[in-house]
């Protein structure tokens, strides 16, 4: 295809090639070409950089994909509730469809794989249910191997995605917390699935120790696995079982985080137990948006109700959890 190219001298290729994608001027549907002397830079635009401006044949570049929305071929209907985003752990690719969507999962599966290099697995999600608060998914591409290594600020873990939870999405939130960590501090974290908080605290800052619990022995068995991993055994507890069970081994702490949604309320009796005056509960739950103010009053009440007295309570949106619900943290501080 011909274009209008800068001719450049070899030596002066790359300063040129960094100056021309500075102004968005070059075109990267085309291979850049060469002579013994020259380099010759297709360009979209007119820069007069200092450089003769030449037109010729370069060769064309294959663009690929890189939404899998667009390798699919679909009714315009169903087209629009393509869902734009998925969440990636490892190899394995997770998304929810609308249920006029589900017959087509195999090839939207297919596509999603296609564009995404390391994806192996492709699950179809259809929510996060019972106590160990797994997520029903069915594999609609590829092996049904779904135990993977994914990394999070730096650090390595094992799961798998089909028989505890994990969340991608909850990276931000973590570190905002692992940040608020004081040098010497304890913190348990009661529902630590496979030690995404615990093991950034531990790695990151100077506590004491982090206590980690998790009822999911599946869970429990890659968070030992994730300790080891990420060389963080002299600071971090591991217990197996119910907390209700536990918690009467574990001294008083500094820090409780509460990762348990729709049912960590329920434990705020522990918390009040276990936190030294002026600690803090990171506690999660999901709602709509018109729920929080009441959530926060019914917090303050139960922790009032427990003997307890609140200093503070800030509450944030983490995420989006549905069209309606929200998924809420809440840090709060007791005298
Ligand atoms: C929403 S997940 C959070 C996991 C982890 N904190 C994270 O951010 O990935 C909640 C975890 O609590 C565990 N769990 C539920 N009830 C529990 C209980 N009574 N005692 C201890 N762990 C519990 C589940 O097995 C699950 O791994």
């Amino acid at each position: 295809m011909e274009s209008i190219a800068v001719v450049v001298p070899k030596k002066k290729a790359e300063q040129l090639r960094k100056k021309l994608m500075e102004k968005g001027a070059l075109r990267t549907d085309l291979q850049v070409g060469s002579d013994s002397k020259n380099v010759y830079f297709p360009i979209k635009i007119n820069v007069d950089l200092g450089y003769e401006l030449v037109t010729r044949s370069f060769r064309e570049l294959k663009q690929l994909p890189t939404d899998y929305r667009d390798l699919l071929d679909m009714p315009d209907e169903l087209e629009t509730l393509l869902p734009s985003s998925l969440d990636i752990i490892g190899h394995v690719a997770i998304v929810r469809l609308s249920d006029e969507l589900r017959k087509h999962r195999k090839k939207i599966g297919r596509a999603i794989a296609k564009v995404n290099k390391p994806v192996k697995t492709v699950c179809l999600d259809s929510g996060v249910r019972g106590e160990e608060r797994t997520r029903d998914l069915e594999i609609i591409y590829g092996s049904s191997d779904t135990l993977t290594s994914y990394r999070e600020h730096g650090l390595v873990f094992s799961v798998d995605p089909r028989t505890m939870f994990f969340s991608p999405r909850l990276a931000t939130e973590r570190k905002l917390v692992a940040d608020q960590v004081r040098n010497g501090e304890r913190v348990f974290d009661m529902f630590a699935g496979v030690g995404p908080f615990t093991i950034l605290i531990a790695k990151t800052h100077s506590p004491e120790m982090v206590y980690a619990c998790d009822i999911n022995e599946v869970a429990f068995q890659l968070l030992k696995e994730n300790i080891e991993l990420n060389k963080v055994t002299e600071v971090v507890k591991p217990f197996l079982g119910d907390v209700r069970e536990i918690y009467s081994e574990i001294p008083p702490v500094h820090r409780i985080i509460m990762n348990l949604p729709h049912s960590a309320f329920d434990f705020l009796d522990i918390a009040c137990e276990m936190l030294l005056d002026g600690g803090i509960i990171h506690l999660y739950d999901i709602m709509a948006e018109d729920e929080l103010e009441d959530r926060i009053d019914a917090i303050s009440c139960k922790i009032s109700e427990l003997g307890r007295s609140v200093e503070n309570i800030d509450s944030r949106m983490v995420k989006s959890y549905s069209p309606t619900l929200r998924y809420y943290g809440f840090d709060i501080s007791l005298k």
